[in-house]
């Protein structure tokens, strides 16, 4: 086994998360410009993808120089191993990025990059003509920041928010990766009640169930990796084997997951199914204002409506102020909103315990988080 600089990319805001994925699962990392940088072997490499919830890909890095000219990229381009990971077959189609870099045009670096490749493989593999590509597929990525190039080989494919359990999706679905996210920081266990009541299309019920009963959330997906000829069949079966083991399915769980809006039902009720949790996590249709329960100590975790349109938004916050008075009822119940409205916390009439900054793809939002009183504990039976 090689062992690979990797590096896992994430939305922003959710690299320490990433970190600490990769911390539980023994790595050692380094976070740098938003990325979380580790190292690994391939059998790390499908680890990795088949495991972490929160990252969006897994790539090699296969190199970082400082550049300014175009002569720098190529000769930079051209030095490095690209036969180590490509076999002579290989397709591999450049993307790029520039960012406050003297090497501004994104096509011309793609296409220097390229042909600095076709260059070193055709030289490894004594071809004189044009290289077929008719074999497996890398994505190489250039990207330079501040005069430094970084490549990378991308070794997931569709990025990892893509766990092959979406059937279908509602209006504003949140991404799988952010929904882990929001477990995660909730500090939901799999002992305590759960609740989403703006379910849509069920994400964050269904990556609560998966992180409850252990189960490895690529599981039942493809990786881009996987065609590779250093990534061997045995490895995956093994680590997929190990995936199965790990898993918990009789790990008992108290989800729920409900919307207003039927049609949302219908699908987290379909996306509950696709992905093998019928009968354990509940779907229904109900308001958040009829929100009853004899538990103690669960989690309420969510996305709202924001209220985009004209008109909505004062529907919205009634909805959340009764929400709020709602939730008084269950003191020991601790709630988490994910929302772009500044004044949530307000409009839900508590003062949060902690907000955390968080980017919903392209939207500003914050997590608001309040958090529930301790159940008193029970009292002890008199010693006899
Ligand atoms: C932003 S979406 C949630 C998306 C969801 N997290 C997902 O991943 O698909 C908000 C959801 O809240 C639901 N909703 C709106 N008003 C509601 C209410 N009063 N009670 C319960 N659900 C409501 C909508 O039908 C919509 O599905």
């Amino acid at each position: 086994m090689t062992t690979y600089q990797l590096v896992a990319t994430a939305a922003m805001g959710l690299e320490s998360l990433v970190a600490d994925e990769l911390k539980k699962m023994g790595y050692e990392t380094h976070i740098d410009n938003g990325r979380v940088y580790f190292e690994g072997t391939e059998r790390d490499i499908a680890k990795t993808n088949l495991w972490l919830r929160v990252a969006d890909r897994v790539k090699i890095v296969v190199g970082k120089f400082p550049v300014k000219t175009f002569d720098q990229l190529f000769e930079g381009v051209k030095a490095l191993p690209w036969e180590k990971y490509m076999p002579v077959d290989a397709e591999f189609p450049v993307t790029g990025k520039s960012v406050k870099a003297t090497l501004y045009s994104v096509p011309d670096c793609q296409a220097i990059t390229k042909k600095a490749i076709v260059e070193r493989l055709k030289g490894h593999y004594r071809r004189l003509g044009f290289l077929e590509e008719t074999g497996p597929k890398f994505k190489v990525e250039v990207s330079i920041l501040k005069d430094v190039a970084t490549l990378t080989i991308d070794t997931s494919g569709n990025g990892l928010h893509k766990r092959g359990y979406r059937t279908e999706q509602g209006e504003a679905p949140l991404k799988e990766t952010m929904a882990a996210a929001l477990v995660y920081l909730s500090r939901w266990t799999p002992a305590r009640p759960f609740v989403d009541p703006f379910c849509g299309s069920g994400t964050i019920a269904l990556e609560a169930a998966m992180i409850g009963q252990n189960i490895a959330p690529g599981y039942n997906r493809e990786f881009i990796c996987e065609d590779w000829p250093m990534m061997k069949a045995e490895m995956w079966d093994e680590v997929r084997a190990e995936a199965d083991e790990a898993a918990n399915y009789d790990q008992p769980l108290n989800i729920i997951a409900s919307d207003i809006d039927q049609r949302m039902v219908a699908i987290a009720k379909n996306n509950v199914l696709e992905a093998g949790f019928e009968g354990i996590v509940e779907v229904k249709q109900m308001q958040v204002a009829d929100f009853t329960t004899y538990y103690t100590d669960g989690v309420m975790i969510g996305n709202p409506p924001y209220g985009e349109r004209i008109g909505e938004k004062e529907e919205i916050e009634k909805m959340i102020n009764t929400m709020g008075t709602v939730m008084r009822k269950y003191p020991t119940w601790s709630v988490y909103m994910l929302s772009s409205m500044e004044n949530f916390d307000k409009i839900y009439g508590k003062k949060a315990t902690k907000k955390r900054k968080l980017f919903n793809g392209a939207m500003k939002t914050d997590y608001f988080q309040f958090w529930g009183q301790r159940s008193p504990r029970k009292p002890q039976e008199p010693k006899a």
